[in-house]
């Protein structure tokens, strides 16, 4: 049986890895003056710098070697076409047809799926634009002031990041919130500042089934019934995205405004589908669907640029390279754009529930690291906060810088020093600096890695090609470490015992640990049955 740490092409990266531990990344610069023109390309309006990788061409010469032997081309096709990939559950993996704006059918069990998301399209077009305009009314016959969607996970964050990214091209008459948290404290913020009468919920919920949201979802609905309205109003001020049309029905939802989406729509794959729905809302029908545009662009090219050429791929096999030759056990996001500071907990997600995996497709134990531990916060902040510990501390951090070029009118000097700084952390982190100049008396190692990813502006568009574009780095990733990552049988482990625990908080139950039977004990003093 094949095994990708025994192949010839691994070895040789180790090799490698050994021959280059020493070189300085600027030195790769002197010894080529055109590695930045070599080492950076752009797809629509992103561009990416990754010529400041601790990278000669001949490692990214063998790291191509590495996708060539893959099943990349196969997988990918197998994705895109709708074939079962994730083979734990037994699903195809679609999140790319819904951002699919090209013409044809894509057949699923032998039914084109197109149709049922263009109605899927229309119906959040329907109601985004009567909710935008006015002509949906609350119960009291006003029109709606604020959405709140309540969800958790992918049915949160995907929705959450966009509409704080776009939060520029958002209706001026809306306001938007997000509750997850099943801490009480988070709806109850909430709700403490809205009128009944001019409020949206939405439940966004792929299963209806999340103990999370749906308390949080009763929760609003007492709080709806005990302000305001009768049963009979729930309809006008609750609508659902879901795959579990009947329980959406059965929580009052009327029919008519439950947006459907699918089995074949994983959780954090999922803000393209009626889980944007809030994006919709915020942004417009045709912002959404721009949004949409971006990720198809993406999607085109990751689908037929050559590997070394393809965004998508290098951003992996970089990845790959600092994970599994040269020891980095995180990888670090900072966006220097304040609308993108959901950004680092969206892609966490993404990474993390995606390749969190320790067995491959056939469910053996893999004998090399998986995804990395991801993490970040907006650039300027995590200046002054994390990135001592990156400059001179014991860790080696792969960066993205992630930015967008357009100043704000009126804030051009704010955007020239955001730009600026960024600037010269990467510069920083890649020169170091010697130790004795009055300016340095401590040494900074410098040789540390990032890349830059520039958006020409935060539009729709750039959002949506920009997110696309890390759904596939890390499909590629989990296509060379062979693993599904399309399930997450962790969190549904957790979700289990949950349950379990909550229906036996009264007994004395010996089946949990001694520990656990101990904490049990504690909390059980404040829940007396
Ligand atoms: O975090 C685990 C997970 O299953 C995610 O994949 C999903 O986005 C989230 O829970 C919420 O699930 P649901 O949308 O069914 O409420």
């Amino acid at each position: 049986m094949f095994q990708l740490t025994r192949s010839v092409t691994w070895q040789a990266l180790k090799r490698l890895h050994a021959d280059t531990a020493h070189d300085r990344i600027a030195d790769y610069f002197t010894a080529d003056p055109q590695r930045f023109d070599k080492m950076s390309l752009r797809v629509g309006g992103l561009f990416l710098d990754y010529s400041k990788h601790h990278i000669s061409a001949a490692v990214l010469e063998k790291l191509l070697e590495l996708v060539d032997h893959s099943a990349l081309v196969q997988r990918r096709a197998q994705m895109f076409s709708g074939d079962i990939i994730n083979v734990t559950e037994d699903r195809p993996v679609l999140h790319t047809a819904l951002r699919n704006v090209g013409e044809g059918p894509l057949m699923v069990d032998g039914q084109d799926v197109m149709p049922e998301i263009q109605r899927t399209r229309e119906q959040i077009q329907r109601f985004s634009e009567a909710v935008r305009s006015g002509e949906w009314k609350g119960y009291s016959g006003e029109r709606i002031k604020d959405v709140v969607n309540i969800g958790i996970g992918g049915s949160d964050l995907g929705p959450n990041m966009a509409c704080r990214a776009l939060l520029k091209y958002r209706h001026p008459e809306l306001n938007f919130h997000f509750v997850s948290n099943v801490d009480g404290a988070h709806i109850q913020k909430v709700l403490s500042g809205l009128d009944p009468a001019t409020t949206l919920f939405i439940v966004s919920t792929k299963t209806f089934s999340t103990q999370e949201t749906l308390l949080n979802a009763k929760t609003a609905r007492r709080w709806f019934l005990e302000h305001a309205g009768e049963d009979a109003d729930v309809g006008a001020h609750f609508v659902a995205a879901s795959t579990n049309r009947k329980a959406a029905m059965a929580f009052g939802i009327r029919e008519e405004n439950v947006f459907e989406f699918w089995a074949w729509v994983g959780g954090r794959y999922s803000m393209w589908s009626s889980i944007g729905l809030p994006i919709a809302l915020a942004v417009g029908f045709e912002g959404f669907m721009e949004m949409l545009e971006g990720a198809y662009e993406m999607d085109q090219h990751f689908l037929n640029a050559p590997h070394d050429a393809n965004m998508p791929v290098l951003m992996a096999l970089i990845g790959i390279w600092y994970i599994n030759f040269a020891g980095a056990e995180t990888h670090a996001i900072v966006p220097y754009d304040q609308a993108l500071h959901q950004l680092p907990s969206f892609l966490q997600q993404l990474d993390m529930e995606s390749n969190g995996k320790s067995v491959d497709i056939f469910g053996h134990p893999v004998d090399y690291k998986t995804g990395p531990i991801v993490w970040g916060q907006t650039g300027s902040n995590g200046q002054h906060a994390f990135f001592q510990l990156l400059h001179q501390g014991t860790r080696y951090v792969p960066i993205d810088f992630i930015a967008s070029l357009k100043p704000e009118p009126g804030m051009e000097d704010h955007h020239f020093a955001l730009l600026t700084n960024m600037l010269a952390q990467a510069n920083a982190f890649m020169e170091g600096s010697q130790k004795g100049s009055e300016l340095d008396p401590y040494s900074c190692p410098g040789n540390r890695p990032s890349s830059t990813l520039l958006l020409d502006e935060l539009t729709p568009k750039n959002l949506g090609a920009l997110i696309a574009l890390y759904e596939h780095k890390v499909f590629v990733q989990g296509v060379i470490w062979n693993i599904n990552s399309f399930d997450q049988w962790g969190v549904q482990l957790g979700k289990r015992i949950a349950g379990e625990i909550s229906e036996r908080i009264d007994e004395h139950s010996q089946d949990f640990d001694g520990s656990t039977q101990g904490l049990l004990t504690l909390v059980r003093e404040h829940f007396p049955s």
